[in-house]
């Protein structure tokens, strides 16, 4: 199945984190069709992928908005064909503490990072499941495996990584295997400089993570290698998660 040219939907193609995914995913010989809020940021992405000598498409539509996304299902496949591989990777960061936060900004990110995903799977399974094979990637974060100071974006994403496991019920014998991506910090726009700043003390491999490598790692996900791979967080953040030390022997 892996051999052959997938489709593969995209959802926040036009970010950051995505130029990685596309191009890794173009250079395997996959057609991209790249998802993002406004047209512009999507042809963007499907531009580059392109003048790279890959294929790809571009759509608009908002991940939070239901009929929205069925619309945009139906028009996939009247243009192109079914998708098979669904990785969200859309997503916000909003940097508020408690103090600062109110029911509308958390409920925004909760919206955006984790009832998008689930309306994505929701529209995109049905069709893997009638093909018997499918592959769905969602790109959750190392905060939502730890706690995290900004509680949205740590609550959607703990919600996103449990949303995944959660439906290996549903996909039990349907081909369909479902995982999340955690990265740590990654070389994207989201990233503030103060944090940067602090990779050489917090994180062993001393090395900002570079969109590509996710791309690597989404490729590695969907193919056949991976096909007993579901269900399961892969962690990628230069080992900054998995120590606990109260010395901090890398200042300067
Ligand atoms: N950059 C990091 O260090 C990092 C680390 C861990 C996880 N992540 C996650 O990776 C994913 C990609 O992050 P990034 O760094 O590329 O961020 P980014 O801000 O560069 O890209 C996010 C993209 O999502 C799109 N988007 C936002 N709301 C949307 C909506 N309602 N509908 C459709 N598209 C929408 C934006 O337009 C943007 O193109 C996010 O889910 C993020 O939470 C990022």
């Amino acid at each position: 199945m892996v051999n052959k040219s997938l489709n593969v939907l995209v959802t926040g193609a036009g970010g950051g984190m995505c130029k990685g995914i596309n191009a890794r995913l173009a250079a395997q010989g996959h057609h991209v069709i790249c998802v993002d809020l406004d047209l512009e940021r999507s042809q963007a992405a499907a531009q580059e992928v392109i003048s790279n000598g890959g294929t790809a498409t571009a759509f608009a539509a908002d991940v939070t908005d239901e009929s929205a996304i069925s619309a945009l299902r139906q028009e996939i496949e009247r243009t192109i064909g079914q998708v098979q591989v669904l990785v969200n990777a859309a997503g916000i960061l909003d940097r508020k503490y408690l103090a600062d936060s109110d029911g509308d900004s958390f409920r925004r990110a909760i919206d955006i990072n984790l009832v998008g995903p689930f309306l994505l799977i929701k529209e995109f399974a049905g069709p893997m499941t009638a093909n018997g094979w499918g592959r769905i990637v969602n790109i959750a974060s190392i905060a939502g495996t730890t706690g995290y100071p900004y509680p949205s974006y740590a609550a959607s994403k703990a919600g996103l990584a449990n949303l995944t496991r959660s439906l290996l019920e549903d996909f039990w014998g349907t081909g369909i295997t479902v995982n999340n991506i955690c990265p740590g910090v990654v070389d994207t726009p989201m990233v503030i400089d103060e944090v940067r700043a602090q990779v050489r003390r917090r994180v062993p491999t001393q090395n900002i993570i570079q969109p590509e490598e996710i791309g690597a790692m989404v490729n590695f996900l969907i193919s056949d290698d991976a096909r007993n791979i579901n269900g399961t967080d892969m962690l990628i953040d230069g080992g900054a998660t998995k120590l606990f030390s109260l010395f901090n022997n890398h200042e300067g």
